[in-house]
């Protein structure tokens, strides 16, 4: 596996993935992420290998989606670690730039997604989302891939991804596809994330709650229970286990994201956000 920090030798080692001797222009596959590297982001590597003939993955702190107040400086980075992992599950390049690299001297431009980015992690992470769009959008200019690779867990960030794809035409020459692969869960439901290593052990206990309190939510909904009182007694229930507090806990349209107050047939899903011990958890599943 090769490594770049600077665009220059990133466009090069493209340039040569591409041609890679066969005489075909080889598929390269993009999996953005911020490092600290667990299962959800190699699932999303070996998602990449069996679609595209190269993976490129990309490591990279976004300072521009960390609010203030929020864990830009604690954010885990631990590049040697993450780079090895990447180089064990067959990824042929790692696109690891610079703050500086990313964002030169005299950087003014910002790009905003409404709708989608609006409410949930979007109403309590102001300008997180445009942070993502920003870093997506110039990640997808840089590496130019083929597909990329976003997992469900932040299913928001998902959604705003595809929509600033979509109205910035970047899904045509590059990027046809935008794959959301599913979320990879612990043993006991919990679903991945570099976060999860901020908790103590009581609160790692105490957040298996979330996933299992979802289901249970779910299965009531899908019973004909109402929404409302039913997503009241989800928030109990996670307070009761020892959370802080519940950002929100909706049901919406799995594609506008807008809430919704009962199945109606078309695909839905149960978003929640929640802290404990100072750890901001996120989750969501499909329902109906
Ligand atoms: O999901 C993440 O790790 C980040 O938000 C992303 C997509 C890599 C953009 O910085």
């Amino acid at each position: 596996m090769q490594t770049a920090h600077t665009l220059d030798v990133l466009r090069k080692l493209v340039a040569s993935l591409r041609e890679d001797g066969s005489g075909e222009r080889a598929t390269i596959g993009l999996v953005p992420t911020m490092g600290a590297l667990h299962e959800g982001h190699l699932t999303l590597v070996r998602r990449a290998r069996e679609r595209c003939d190269h993976v490129v993955a990309s490591i990279f702190v976004n300072p521009t989606q960390f609010g203030e107040g929020e864990d830009l400086d604690a954010y885990p980075r631990q590049l040697e670690e993450d780079a090895a992992m990447l180089q064990r599950e067959g990824c042929s390049l790692l696109w690891a730039p610079t703050v500086e690299a990313m964002y030169p001297q005299g950087f003014v431009t910002n790009i905003s997604v409404s709708k989608v980015s609006e409410g949930y992690c979007g109403a309590d992470r102001p300008g997180h989302f445009d942070g993502v769009a920003t870093v997506v959008c110039k990640l997808f200019n840089q590496v130019q891939p083929d597909m990329a690779f976003f997992g469900e867990k932040d299913f928001q960030q998902l959604a705003v991804i595809r929509a600033m794809a979509r109205d910035l035409d970047l899904t045509l020459p590059h990027v046809h596809q935008i794959i959301g692969v599913p979320t990879v869960r612990e043993a006991d439901g919990l679903a991945m994330s570099s976060r999860n290593r901020y908790l103590s052990s009581e609160h790692r206990a105490a957040a298996a709650t979330l996933p299992r309190a979802m289901k249970e939510a779910i299965a009531r909904i899908e019973d004909g229970q109402e929404v409302p009182p039913t997503l009241a007694a989800l928030e109990d229930e996670l307070l009761s286990a020892g959370f802080d507090s519940v950002d929100y806990a909706a049901l919406a349209d799995a594609s506008s994201l807008a809430p919704i107050d009962t199945l109606s047939g078309a695909a839905a899903r149960l978003l929640v956000a929640a802290r404990i011990g100072g750890t901001r958890l996120i989750d969501n599943m499909a329902a109906g």
